[in-house]
């Protein structure tokens, strides 16, 4: 367990006090549901007393929770950036083997409690002599959970599968990938003769906390049916529609005399025959009561489960500093419409320790690899204060949400950083929600303090 002083009693408490007030529950009803002192119950939820196992176990039997929901996060990140220095991840270093021969060389990077990031350098052991994806050398993985965004340093070959067809993708330095869960992938070294590795950064997204966990009591048939495939075919628009008829309990008699469409049409429209067009998706979002962009599919660029980003046609361009010169030469990687707040960049730091680069601020968590062998020195700013630090090479970091930060060369060469930006649970949904709450609202989702209605009336 990480230290407790860092605000973990009182967030508990919070979570306590918002349960009880969803429950409608004062404190005096409170304690006698969890069994409490008379008295006590505002000691824990100001976060003076720590909630205890038994205080949790307790509320979880009595009340229609989970303990999980009890149970707030860590902050392992005080300082608004954390650094994980390269004799650190080489001190975790660890060799696994597949078919009883060294393969991989793993190193975890810089993590944090607060993102679903689980960065690992992982050198290949296994030496090839082709390019063919059934070299029986090469050792398949079943695939996993977490989307994968790989960057590749060296002659490294990537070999990936999907639905069944299995292909090898020779891949150089700067080269990268995306790709979804669950696909079977490998790698090897094309020569031992130089370095060959990949930053194998691996993440949840939306996917792991509690959807998991809802899905997973749901069952199978609930998960699979509520899968939506992502395709340009109408019959997805179709699928959107007809969940909101769903839950609307709607004919589509009723939806043509909401949006006066012609009946015909609207059949055609609901069942995915053909495809709407914005006009009629303005009409139909506005019959349903939601809005156009709840109808719309997302796009994908994969192919066959991946998203291949070759340095030899990657766009570049300058990023300028305060005194307008290039203080960044950015280079994009790869990615997918799929994850819009997902995004992989190649930075070369352009500026010395005394250029004046604009501060980079993003709303996604952020994870930083110095790549070559180059150090940069770090600056940001967090809850008013300022900091700096210089990241040497294989150094590694996190950086929360909204810290901005600059980068510069400390020994006026150009070092280069990998950054992969990604969203937490934190989703457009949640930003509009916190976007339109009453006056006040944002800090008592994040703390609540207090009753939801005042004892002594008004
Ligand atoms: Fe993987």
């Amino acid at each position: 367990m990480p230290p407790e002083g860092d605000g973990f009693a009182r967030r508990a408490g919070a979570l306590l006090r918002s349960a009880a007030n969803d429950l409608k529950r004062d404190d005096e009803h409170a304690e006698r549901d969890l069994g409490l002192e008379r008295g006590t119950f505002r000691s824990y939820t100001d976060g003076q007393r720590p909630l205890d196992w038994e205080l949790i176990r307790r509320a979880a039997e009595v009340w229609p929770l989970n303990e999980r929901d009890l149970l707030p996060a860590h902050d392992d990140c005080p300082r608004g950036l954390a650094v994980m220095r390269e004799k650190d991840s080489m001190a975790g270093a660890r060799v696994l083997s597949r078919a009883g021969r060294p393969y991989y060389e793993y190193r975890d990077t810089a993590m944090s409690r607060i993102a679903s990031y689980r960065p690992e350098w992982i050198r290949m052991l296994q030496v090839v002599g082709d390019d063919e994806a059934d070299n029986p050398l090469v050792q398949w993985n079943r695939g996993h959970l977490l989307y994968q965004f790989t960057y590749f340093v060296g002659p490294v070959n990537y070999y990936c599968r999907w639905e069944g067809r299995s292909r090898c993708v020779p891949m150089e330095t700067g080269d990268s990938v995306w790709g979804l869960p669950f696909a079977p992938h490998s790698f090897a070294a094309r020569t031992d003769a130089e370095p060959a590795y990949i930053l194998a950064l691996t993440y949840g997204g939306g996917l792991t906390g509690d959807a998991q966990r809802e899905l997973a009591v749901l069952g199978r048939s609930a998960a699979h049916a509520l899968a939506l495939p992502v395709t340009a075919d109408p019959s997805v628009t179709a699928r959107m529609i007809r969940s909101f008829m769903d839950a609307g309990a709607l004919t589509a008699t009723e939806l043509a005399g909401r949006t006066g469409l012609p009946q015909r049409r609207t059949e055609a429209l609901v069942g995915g025959a053909e495809p709407a067009g914005p006009d009629e998706l303005a009409l139909l979002a506005f019959g349903l009561g939601v809005s156009v962009r709840d109808l719309l599919p997302p796009r994908t660029g994969t192919d066959g489960g991946v998203a291949i980003q070759h340095a030899r046609d990657a766009r570049r361009w300058e990023l300028p500093g305060e005194d307008g010169r290039p203080a960044y030469l950015v280079t994009r990687l790869a990615g997918d419409p799929l994850h819009p707040h997902t995004s992989a960049l190649q930075l070369d730091v352009l500026g010395s320790d005394a250029a004046r680069p604009s501060p980079l601020t993003t709303y996604q968590h952020q994870y930083v690899y110095v790549l070559g062998r180059e150090g940069v020195r770090v600056r940001w700013e967090f809850a008013g204060e300022h900091f700096e630090e210089v990241l040497e090479a294989g150094a590694s970091a996190y950086i929360r949400p909204q810290v901005p930060v600059t980068f510069t060369a400390p020994d006026g060469g150009r070092p280069r950083l990998l950054l992969l930006r990604i969203a937490g649970a934190v989703t457009p949904e949640v930003r509009h929600a916190l976007g339109t709450m009453a006056a006040g609202g944002p800090d008592r989702y994040i703390a609540e303090d207090r009753l939801w209605y005042s004892k002594e009336g008004n």
